[in-house]
């Protein structure tokens, strides 16, 4: 169960007299009608899934887990957010699992490249390269030298074995390697990366991990369902992203911080970052999508957010039951202090942490406050989540006036980087 909370938010929907602007532009997104509609394959997906290449997907996964004890996924932004939120979130950042998932792909770095290819030379893994484009160059690199020690420890026969691809249907460099008989999954044509959780780029790596990828889908269906309703009363995601809008347009607010109180919702965050933040970052508009970590960054921002300039809200994704939990047992010396707590979980704490720092920055701060409360993060509430942002965010880009699936802007470093590094 899901529950969004607008009482902190200072925000009365009611007075923003917009119900019918919202009902328009649900009709936009459900009938594909406007700005990118090319790229709203997203919005009914969990009702096409391809069932056969699914089967392929858990077959697959069921091969790799069988031969490898590493799946290596080399991929960027929109090809590899989503697959690390969910798995993180789902497993923590230290799982049991010795079936290991390593991100590679994202980076220029050479000093976290080598440290991973180190790594790589003592397991025997699997490689899941994924990219829409097939040209984007952190994630070309990475996969040339991950592909290089593949082809080295088992041969390159083998090694088409232990390769997957996932690419768009048709476009791209990577889409003729289908033909060299190496298993390719589909990114459709008409779905772009910060929105492709729900395709084969976030289920075969989820697949890998063992994640249930069924429920996943299933919540992602349950949310298409719950939300594709013009009724802003009834609708709560649509309440979400009017109630950000009304964030900048009526209390002049440029930031939205994402919180979380559990360190291994972190690439989630990260997550909703490139969603909102490619999504909506144009034309000089916006809302500047930043994130934290609560209590952890209670002792580094929580000052700022408390008492320095007003210029963010918070949107808080609250848990009520953690993966793990821990007691607090009692002390006889009590040299701590802690006994006080004896006999309580950590989830208690946490919980206690929440609600004091809601107070804070809610009341004692004037922070404006939206609470997004779960009961537990599993497969299905996680796809519910995610598609939940992911219409959220389309909704809020049509308030804007502004097109939510292209991202002309990250063209222009590219531009620059490519010039210097003397590419034709
Ligand atoms: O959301 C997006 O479209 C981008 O973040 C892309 O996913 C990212 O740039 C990676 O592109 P590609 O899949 O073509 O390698």
């Amino acid at each position: 169960m899901m529950k969004i909370n607008l009482t902190h938010s200072q925000i009365d929907l009611n007075t923003l007299n917009l119900e019918e602007k919202i009902a328009e532009i649900d009709a936009m997104i459900t009938q594909k009608s406007g700005a990118g509609n090319d790229y709203l394959g997203w919005v009914d997906y969990p009702l096409h899934v391809d069932q056969a290449e699914l089967k392929q997907i858990k077959e697959d996964a069921k091969y790799v887990r069988e031969h490898f004890d590493t799946l290596v996924v080399c991929g960027i932004g929109g090809s590899y957010l989503g697959a690390r939120a969910v798995y993180e979130a789902l497993k923590g950042l230290y799982p049991e699992d010795p079936f290991k998932i390593i991100f590679l792909g994202q980076t220029f770095s050479g000093t976290y490249i080598e440290q991973v290819l180190r790594v790589l030379k003592r397991r025997k893994f699997a490689i899941n390269v994924i990219s829409k484009s097939g040209t984007t160059t952190e994630t070309s690199i990475a996969f040339r030298l991950v592909k290089k020690l593949l082809v080295e420890q088992i041969g390159e026969e083998e090694a088409k074995k232990a390769i997957f691809i996932t690419t768009d249907k048709e476009k791209g460099l990577l889409r003729p390697l289908a033909k060299e008989g190496y298993r390719t999954y589909t990114l459709p044509s008409d779905i772009g990366g910060r929105y492709s959780v729900f395709t084969p780029v976030g289920l075969f790596p989820l697949a890998c991990a063992n994640i249930d990828v069924d429920s996943f889908l299933l919540g992602a269906k349950e949310a298409m369902q719950l939300y594709a309703n013009p009724n802003l009363k009834e609708n709560n995601c649509y309440q979400y992203a009017l109630t950000r809008y009304a964030m900048k347009e009526k209390l002049s607010k440029q930031v939205e911080l994402f919180v979380t109180y559990e360190p291994h919702y972190q690439m989630l965050s990260e997550w909703l970052k490139q969603l909102f933040g490619e999504s909506e970052g144009k034309e000089h508009l916006g809302i500047y999508p930043a994130s934290c970590c609560f209590s952890t960054d209670l002792h580094s921002l929580g000052q700022f957010i408390q008492e320095g300039n007003p210029l963010l809200f918070e949107t808080i994704i609250y848990v009520d039951k953690p993966l793990h939990d821990v007691t607090i047992e009692k002390d006889i010396k009590d040299e701590d202090q802690l006994n006080y707590l004896a006999g309580k979980n950590l989830e208690f704490v946490n919980e206690k942490a929440f609600l004091g720092t809601l107070d804070a920055h809610a009341n004692s701060g004037n922070v404006p406050c939206i609470v997004i409360e779960l009961d537990s993060l599993d497969e299905r509430s996680l796809g519910h989540l995610l598609y939940f942002f992911m219409r959220a965010c389309a909704m809020a880009c049509y308030l804007l006036d502004i097109n939510p699936f292209n991202q002309p802007g990250v063209e222009v470093y590219k531009k620059n980087m490519f010039k210097l590094l003397g590419k034709k």
